[in-house]
């Protein structure tokens, strides 16, 4: 387990983000609202970099887990590339100071704009993951008169256990090329005028907390960059995607260094730059997700506490079974009940914790949803005509906003109301 210090932490009963209370950023800033520790994401970013410090590693963070521009930026000045998966979170990396050439670019659906627009500005690699996106890389490099750099994303057909939904490494999901036909369009390629393999790579899921399937993902990316460098191709890197998991409640993740050993023991004896796409690791522990209590029920079978925070702002719980630690801002003795904590939206499935003990609580109780930086501020809607919530950043005794809640009318100001045009 890391030894790395929390952010979040308890002080005399009540909760703090570094030296800020929680209580004081929800009483100026209003609930809900997604609270980010710079501490814990530059601890976590450095700590990430030295576990892979005996290694020549470009840590390429994956965008989509936290997209806000200032966390971005923090991230790249500690030495990230970036990982991104749209024209969108390209953009957004490089006006947050990713260097072109430290991005990769991953996804099973890149269009034919999105190709364009990161050869522009320069990136490192495409990760194809297809025969049609080949043919699409080749069409456009032959109108440009241009070579494209690209890594083939393998499916290595290996089994992680997490949510089926976050599971990309097996043949019944659409990601990645077998290895078999991955090898047959390598050999089609040698001496390509204009597509340039230049790695191999792989993604085989996300929040996994054992090291055996990345040993078995470097191991078979190890072999194939050689096989493929043997038919003449430039293999420079191998790209072992992102995927570890954090600890969300009792699970214990491998270490970084351990991560990092996984890994190392197949790509050192390659001497293929090692690139890797974190996204969950890095921000994950570095945010939570602030909300009040709005009402309390009980049910013949259930006791509900309504919380103002709901799947539009987090959607993790429902979507996925995710399990996130729901406490209180002030912590009090007495007997505690076992309660669901769910939003104010109108499906049975906008839920944010069940069977949970706490102390029965009262309107306007705050509570602290930890572990949200990943995936959650990311993946939020306006579902229910409820706007965003706004995001904080707190260093030291110190806070600023860093994108501010969205207000009533960002619900429809690009909507076209011929009542009001
Ligand atoms: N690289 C690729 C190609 C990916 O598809 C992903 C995540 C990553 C890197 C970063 O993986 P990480 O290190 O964060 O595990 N919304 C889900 C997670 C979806 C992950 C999608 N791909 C969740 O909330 O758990």
């Amino acid at each position: 387990m890391s030894t790395r210090q929390n952010h979040f932490w308890n002080k005399n009963g009540e909760e703090y983000c570094e030296s800020v209370p929680l209580s004081k950023l929800a009483q100026e800033f209003g609930t809900p609202c997604y609270v980010y520790s710079e501490a814990a994401l530059s601890e976590n970013g450095h700590a990430l970099k030295a576990a892979f410090s005996s290694y020549p590693t470009l840590p390429c963070y994956a965008v989509k887990a936290n997209t806000n521009g200032v966390l971005l930026r923090s991230i790249f000045a500690m030495g990230f590339g970036a990982d991104v998966v749209s024209v969108g979170e390209l953009e957004r990396a490089l006006r947050a100071g990713a260097k072109p050439d430290q991005i990769v670019f991953s996804g099973v659906g890149k269009q034919k704009h999105e190709i364009e627009r990161a050869l522009t500005v320069g990136i490192f690699s495409f990760n194809v993951e297809s025969g049609s996106e080949l043919e699409l890389l080749k069409e456009i490099a032959s109108t440009h008169k241009i070579e494209i750099p690209f890594m083939l994303r393998v499916n290595p057909n290996i089994d992680v256990k997490t949510n089926p939904y976050i599971a990309t490494g097996l043949y019944t999901t659409k990601f990645g090329i077998a290895e078999d036909e991955a090898m047959e369009l390598a050999r089609r390629l040698v001496d390509d005028e204009h597509l340039k393999l230049i790695g191999l790579s792989c993604h085989i899921g996300s929040q996994i907390l054992e090291v055996r399937p990345f040993q078995e993902a470097a191991a078979r990316m190890a072999t194939l960059a050689g096989e493929c460098a043997a038919l003449g191709h430039p293999i420079q890197a191998i790209d072992l995607g992102g995927g570890l998991g954090i600890q969300y409640a009792e699970q214990s993740p491998p270490s970084m260094e351990d991560y990092a050993k996984a890994l190392l023991g197949a790509v050192r004896k390659t001497e293929l730059r090692l690139i890797i796409e974190p996204g969950r690791c890095v921000v994950g522990s570095a945010g939570v997700l602030l909300s009040k209590v709005v009402a309390t029920k009980r049910t013949p079978k259930k006791n509900f506490v309504v919380l103002d925070a709901a799947m539009n702002d987090l959607i993790r719980p429902s979507l996925y079974e995710a399990h996130h630690t729901i406490g209180p801002v002030h912590h009090f003795e007495g007997m505690e009940t076992l309660v669901d904590f769910v939003g104010p939206i109108c499906e049975t499935g906008d839920l944010l914790g069940l069977d949970r003990k706490v102390l029965w609580p009262e309107r306007g109780d705050l509570f602290v949803i930890r572990d949200t930086g990943a995936y959650g501020y990311s993946m939020s809607s306006q579902y229910n005509s409820r706007p965003r919530a706004p995001e904080i950043l707190v260093s030291g005794a110190t806070y600023k906003v860093i994108r501010p809640r969205e207000t009533l009318e960002s619900l429809w100001k690009n909507e076209v109301d011929t009542a009001h045009t």
